[in-house]
């Protein structure tokens, strides 16, 4: 970046959207350019729970994303795969499900959005990288065993959107192959198993019909006032009900969480959710940086956090059953405070069915939802204006549902804050959501409580041709309960710095560090990477659990692996 290239009005002139401007040839290649290089998201290995067989492996869609904006998705048939139909097909008999994307791309592109869906469920929505003309390739392994029920529900679609666009600049056609790995119980559970922690009977998909005339089947929300909404009716005996949504901000909005207050709406977005327009829940945004985003030296080859796997939000309606039991369609409704165009937004609704009624019944008890409290302001002189915006965010509802477990109440409470302040040469930015649901029986006693709290910090240095970008994500969840059988405890807290500087004779030099250190209950996962240009010059990881870290046996089998290096 130029010298003169200081001030954030000027960095912003190195912010290049994804959907808009080409990319500049930077004068960098592989060490072999005749092989493409790797890029990847560092994430923990996923194991199964001890006594799974497998993996059986099936290859459910291979295609090509050249010239794909606006065409129809690209779909397979799918039916379970043979290993699971051999153990009598059932959904509970899945231990472990992972879903792989692993794809390649020759030639300069763009990073794309994309998305994977099953019989109209999103089971993945992934950012591409952003491919240099040599090539590359990169994977991502998902755990999508809360689908166990669509899985193995019998023969639908798998669809995949990818909105590319091939010219005579931008020639990089994405390649990609989408696999199914199971894991199976060898001895299938001999009592069903506990709602807390088991995946839902049924996951209804609340997105848009496969469209004929092309696109994903996002909803698209194109401005603060939009409101998109989906008609969805539930089965009568639903005792719990949890929307995952999935989001995704692009075009105007696609680097929503650096902008300065009074600059394109500012920095504060927040995904609503409205159930027959009445606010039912908020998800804040974990601010995903595409990995053309900021600058797009810093991503290589480490992908930024979360944008080759983009993370979900749970929302827990089960406190609002009460309106939704009727047997009638209800519009489940989403919108983004500040949007601009575009955000995509997809929802997943998990139902658990009473096994033992036909009919659950409900009542809300309380219900606070005041609104978000934003504020900015400015301090510092003229030449150094430092600009600072916050915002806050509560909700709780709490309702009970009468089924064959007992008169339930379920209080389930968000909370939120952001910080913001930006100088002339420094972004500082954090967002804590505070997530809390619990379930006690009509005697007090607490069925399952999980509360889980999320940081993300995000800032930037700007100094004499060099630029540092730091960007983490912390995140804990603790859990209790007579009907929680999961991991007691979990905590990940990652932190990727990445650097790009000015080199004598006009080039450039970049690298990223990232370390990653997830503790739970029953196994750990620690990695320390660093990179510089294309190259890996150290890469260390463990599975040892730190002392204290790892009491009480899990789930997790964990098989001491030595360090990647
Ligand atoms: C290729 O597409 C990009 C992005 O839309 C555009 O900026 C560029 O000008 C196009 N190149 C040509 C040669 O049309
Ligand atoms: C996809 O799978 C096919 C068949 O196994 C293989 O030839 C191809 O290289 C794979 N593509 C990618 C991007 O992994
Ligand atoms: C809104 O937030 C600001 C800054 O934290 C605080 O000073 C103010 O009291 C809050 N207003 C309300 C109504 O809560
Ligand atoms: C369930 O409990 C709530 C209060 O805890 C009560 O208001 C409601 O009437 C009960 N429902 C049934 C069906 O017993
Ligand atoms: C729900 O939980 C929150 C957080 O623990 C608490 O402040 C609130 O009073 C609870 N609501 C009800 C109705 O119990
Ligand atoms: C990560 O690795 C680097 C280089 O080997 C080392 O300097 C640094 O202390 C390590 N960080 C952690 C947290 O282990």
């Amino acid at each position: 970046m130029a010298a003169s290239c200081v001030h954030l009005a000027l960095l912003l002139c190195l912010m290049i959207p994804a959907t808009v401007a080409s990319p500049r040839r930077l004068r960098e290649s592989p060490a072999d350019a005749s092989r493409p290089t790797t890029f990847f998201e560092v994430d923990r290995p996923l194991r199964p729970p001890s006594g799974s067989s497998g993996p059986c492996s099936t290859l459910l869609l291979s295609s090509s994303f050249g010239s794909t904006f606006a065409k129809p998705p690209a779909t397979a048939a799918y039916s379970p795969p043979r290993c699971l139909v051999a153990v009598g097909g059932r959904a509970s008999a899945i231990s472990l499900a992972v879903l792989e994307w692993r794809a390649a791309c020759r030639g300069a592109q763009l990073d794309r959005i994309f998305g994977v869906w099953l019989g109209g469920a999103e089971l993945l929505r992934g950012s591409t990288a952003a491919p240099p003309p040599d090539g590359i390739a990169w994977s991502v392994s998902k755990d999508v065993t809360k689908y166990a029920s669509l899985l193995a529900a019998g023969r639908s679609t798998l669809a995949v959107y990818l909105g590319n666009l091939v010219n005579s600049t931008l020639t990089g056609v994405y390649r990609a192959n989408v696999t199914l790995h199971l894991y199976l119980c060898r001895a299938p559970a001999a009592t069903r198993p506990l709602p807390a922690t088991a995946p839902a009977d049924i996951v209804v998909p609340v997105s848009r019909a496969l469209p004929s005339n092309g696109g994903g089947l996002w909803h698209q929300i194109r401005s603060a006032d939009d409101v998109q909404s989906t008609s969805v009716a539930l089965p009568s005996n639903t005792y719990r009900a949890v929307l995952e949504l999935y989001v995704s901000s692009h075009g105007d909005d696609e680097s929503w969480y650096t902008n300065q207050p009074g600059y394109r709406n500012g920095p504060f977005r927040e995904v609503t959710v409205r159930v027959d327009g009445v606010l039912a829940g908020v998800a804040w945004p974990f601010p995903v940086i595409y990995p053309g985003g900021i600058y797009p030296l810093l991503w290589r080859p480490i992908a930024p956090i979360g944008s080759f796997n983009l993370p979900t939000y749970d929302v827990e309606l089960t406190p609002l059953l009460g309106k939704l039991l009727d047997g009638k369609a209800h519009e489940l409704g989403f919108a983004v405070t500040n949007a601009l165009d575009a955000w995509y937004v997809g929802a997943n609704l998990h139902l658990w069915l009473d096994p033992g009624s036909t009919a659950t019944t409900a009542g809300l008890t309380s219900y606070v939802a005041p609104a978000a409290n934003a504020t900015s302001s400015q301090s510092g002189d003229p030449v150094d204006t430092h600009h600072h915006a916050t915002a806050s965010r509560l909700f709780s509802a709490a309702g009970w549902v009468a089924s064959s477990y007992g008169n339930i109440t379920t209080n389930a409470t968000q909370t939120f804050g952001l910080e913001y302040t930006l100088t002339f040469e420094t972004l500082d930015r954090t967002t804590v959501a505070r997530a809390g649901v619990s379930a006690a029986d009509h005697a007090g006693d607490v069925l399952y409580s999980v509360q889980a709290r999320r940081s993300s910090p995000l800032g930037w240095l700007y100094e004499q041709g060099r630029l540092t970008v730091t960007h983490g994500l912390d995140e804990t969840t603790v859990a209790a309960g007579g009907w929680w059988t999961g991991p007691g405890y979990r905590s990940l807290r990652t932190t990727q710095s990445s650097v790009v500087e000015d080199e004598e004779g006009g080039g450039k030099s970049w690298g990223v560090r990232q370390v990653y250190r997830y503790e739970a209950t029953g196994g750990c996962y620690f990695r320390n990477v660093t990179s510089s240009g294309y190259g890996i010059v150290s890469d260390h990881s463990n599975e040892v659990c730190v002392k204290g870290t790892s009491s009480g046996g899990g789930a997790v089998s964990v098989s001491a692996a030595g360090a990647a290096s």
